[in-house]
């Protein structure tokens, strides 16, 4: 299947036309509400500047959490809104609804050029309804916000994998094409996917391994080493009989995970040493410890030093890496070695192996910002968690379905 790209739309001429574009501006933000990591902002600035400078009448849909269909303050675009103006250089007005009066009224009210952003589309409980009928008949109303000759482009990828209205319904209302995002993403993630060169080392963390299982198993048979590190981790080395103590463990996936080592067991590497801390703290004590030596009612927040030298070992012998998943609590700097070590070995595999490195995923992609690592240095940064891991799996995305023939 071929995407048809954000190309075709511009050689058809965009002046003047209203174009209903879905990006993700699900950035992190800080208790005062102020962006962290505007990573998925600057992603979605080709796309929109592309559409702007052929003259469109640019009307943007994005969410920001999971307000679950209630109009709730504390999830306002008004921050991204703020970031865009900054960034495209011009002011993008913010509607006060998501398809009420005022968004129809300022889409009307666009000239040739000008961006209108709407309100967290998950304000509206249809966006994200089971009922197909519902989100149909809001997908009309969005679609009704860009005319009769408009047109539709999916670029939110980090929210492809979501059948929702402003991704998948409103496709079925308007001519449709992949935004320079997803085809980017689509093309670097499909690569990785469909013809890896070996070898080809994984990377997983991240905090559950249930979230996991499916790429686990889905990845387990191509790649040559799966790489386990974070808070999933230890769900692992507690069936590999370790007494974790105060590690996050998954009880219920204790099982699942013997049934993995058990079928994967040579591919599956685990960590041989951890930084332990008495408490979930910034400021804590920290004790790097051996697997069996946790002291009592502590917790490992990062992978060890020795540990971090087999997992660089590993990426440095690779031609492919895919990462998703910090390997520790990274925001805490104490415990951050053991990410930065794995993001520092891609970086190297880029340069000194011509290995295709990509970082798969909303927190490995923050934490290669936030760690101020040189985003240039990996082959591919997904904006997209969720999306890249599904992507990667094999499973069909409807954000990037509707947009193909
Ligand atoms: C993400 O942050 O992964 C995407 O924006 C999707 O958000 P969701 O998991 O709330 O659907």
């Amino acid at each position: 299947m071929a995407l048809k790209t954000l190309q075709h739309l511009l050689d058809d001429g965009v002046d003047g036309r209203h174009i209903l574009v879905r990006s993700d501006f699900n950035v992190p933000l800080d208790e005062e509400g102020s962006i962290t990591d505007a990573g998925r902002i600057d992603a979605s600035l080709p796309t929109l500047k592309a559409l702007l400078d052929g003259g469109a009448k640019v009307v943007v849909m994005a969410h920001l959490g999971r307000p679950k269909g209630e109009v709730k303050p504390e999830f306002s675009l008004r921050p991204v809104a703020e970031a865009l103006s900054e960034r495209l250089g011009q002011f993008v007005a913010l509607a006060g609804d998501v398809s009420g009066e005022d968004a129809h009224e300022r889409a009307n009210g666009l000239t040739e050029g000008e961006i209108l952003l709407l309100e967290n589309v998950r304000f509206d409980a249809r966006e994200t309804s089971k009922d197909d009928a519902e989100r149909a008949e809001f997908a009309r109303e969005l679609a009704a916000l860009a005319a009769d000759d408009g047109a539709f482009v999916s670029d939110g990828f980090g929210v492809v994998h979501r059948k929702q209205a402003s991704v998948y319904d409103v496709a079925q209302e308007l001519p449709s094409y992949a935004g320079y995002l997803v085809e980017k993403e689509v093309e670097a993630l499909g690569s990785v996917k469909n013809e890896p060169a070996h070898p080809y080392v994984v990377v997983l963390g991240g905090s559950k391994v249930s979230d996991k299982l499916g790429v686990i198993e889905a990845l387990a048979a191509k790649a040559d080493k799966v790489i386990i590190g974070g808070g999933m981790c230890y769900t692992f080395l507690a069936a590999r009989g370790h007494n974790v103590q105060n590690s996050l463990l998954q009880d219920d996936m204790v099982d699942t995970c013997s049934d993995l080592l058990e079928r994967y067991g040579d591919k599956l590497i685990l960590p041989v040493d951890v930084a332990a801390a008495p408490e979930f703290d910034k400021n804590a004590e920290k004790k790097i410890v051996g697997l069996d030596d946790i002291p009592e009612g502590w917790m490992a927040l990062d992978i060890g030093p020795e540990t971090a030298r087999n997992y660089a070992a590993a990426i440095a012998d690779s031609r492919t890496v895919f990462w998703n998943g910090p390997m520790g609590v990274f925001e805490f700097p104490a415990f951050a070695d053991g990410t930065k070590a794995v993001a520092e070995a891609m970086i190297a595999a880029t340069r000194d192996n011509s290995s295709f490195t990509v970082v798969g995923g909303g927190d490995s992609a923050a934490s290669v910002r936030i760690l101020g690592l040189d985003e240039e240095g990996f082959s591919h940064i997904s904006t997209g968690g969720g999306a890249s891991l599904e992507l990667i799996e094999g499973k069909d995305l409807p954000g990037v379905s509707v947009v193909s023939e």
